[in-house]
């Protein structure tokens, strides 16, 4: 363990802790935009200052780990002045659309310009114009509001082992990008959506859920029902109907980690596709009837089969999309009333 003081208060946490995480649960906040607890820290943004005594510079609290006999001030008029600098530069080479951009009200960089009092940058100059990515129809990449904090690289890296982009170009011109920077529905990008849940402003946008803001939306949480590992998240819901999904971090089997099924495609409650009555095809066309007649109809053919063919001629197939519940009561059916072990799932694992 290492002792050392915080803002006057003597604390003790074990070794290789950084400043930053050495404050946690203390009720002290150090802002922060590139750090994340799941990721390795790379002190990007600069944000997460704080002066220690006898260190020549403002050290960044994410990266620096605690020392014997450290004693840190995490807010002073120094460490309050540079951050303020930060976000100044952070702002001059922004688009600064919070009016109509779709994060307002959900972004880390609004949030610490509000706290900060920030309200525009006194450093003028070259903007950067890339064009807004948005050919697929899932995420939407907009580099002008991106601050290259690089947790969206790091979570496609480090969480997902994807790794479809990375930092390319120099100086003023770097932004983050799939290789030979192709649209992400190219080839790389999964759909996972990581990187949107990531990412502190309005750089990434989920598409499914663009037009409404933060505050009119309604979190439900769930169990996804796409397959078996259980994986919780946050139903967005507007106005009665379900718009999107947000992973929940206290989620216990995948904290904030989705599949592109989870995340995006919440989309199939409203699809007209669905089978939501009972059909019966009929001379190659599917009509509707009634649960019994429907019920009548499988038996009798089940039946019939089973007496003609035997029961091994059946085959049942459930799916990973029902209830363990239902799962066990079709192939207890199948075992037990027909008399056959052929059962598979989609998900036969
Ligand atoms: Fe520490 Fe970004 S949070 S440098």
């Amino acid at each position: 363990m290492v002792q050392l003081e915080i803002n006057g208060i003597a604390i003790s946490v074990p070794a290789g802790t950084t400043i930053l995480e050495a404050v946690k649960g203390s009720g002290i906040e150090i802002p922060n935009l590139c750090y994340d607890k799941d990721l390795t820290a790379v002190g990007a943004c600069r944000l997460c200052v704080v002066k220690v005594e006898g260190f020549r510079n403002l050290p960044a609290a994410c990266s620096t780990a605690v020392q014997e006999g450290m004693r840190v001030l995490t807010e002073d008029n120094e460490v309050v002045e540079a951050r303020k600098t930060i976000l100044e530069l952070m702002l001059a080479n922004h688009p600064n659309d919070c009016m109509t951009c779709e994060r307002t009200g959900n972004c880390r960089l609004q949030d610490y310009c509000y706290i900060y009092g920030i309200k525009s940058s006194p450093f003028s100059g070259e903007k950067k114009e890339f064009p807004i990515d948005s050919v697929n129809h899932l995420i939407e990449r907009d580099h002008n509001k991106c601050i290259l904090c690089g947790k969206c690289v790091r979570v496609c890296s480090e969480v997902q082992v994807i790794n479809a982009t990375e930092f390319t170009d120099r100086g003023f011109y770097t932004k983050v990008t799939t290789p030979f920077d192709k649209p992400l529905d190219t080839d790389y990008c999964r759909f996972c959506g990581q990187c949107i849940e990531m990412c502190p402003t309005g750089a990434l946008i989920n598409k499914q859920i663009k037009g409404t803001r933060p505050w009119e939306i309604k979190k439900v949480r769930t169990t996804c029902p796409f397959c078996g590992t259980g994986c919780n998240f946050d139903l967005n819901i507007k106005d009665g109907k379900v718009i999107g999904v947000s992973a929940n971090e206290n989620s216990p089997v995948n904290g904030r980690a989705l599949c592109v099924k989870g995340r995006f495609h919440t989309d199939l409650i409203y699809s007209p596709d669905r089978v939501t009555k009972p059909l019966i095809r009929e001379k190659g066309v599917l009509k509707e009837t009634t649960w019994e007649k429907a019920l009548n109809y499988v038996a009798e053919n089940l039946s019939r089969i089973k007496a003609e063919y035997g029961p091994d001629s059946i085959a049942a197939l459930s799916s990973a999309r029902c209830t363990i519940e239902d799962n066990y009561i079709m192939q207890k059916f199948m075992r037990a009333v027909v008399g056959t072990n052929n059962v598979d799932h989609c998900a036969r694992t």
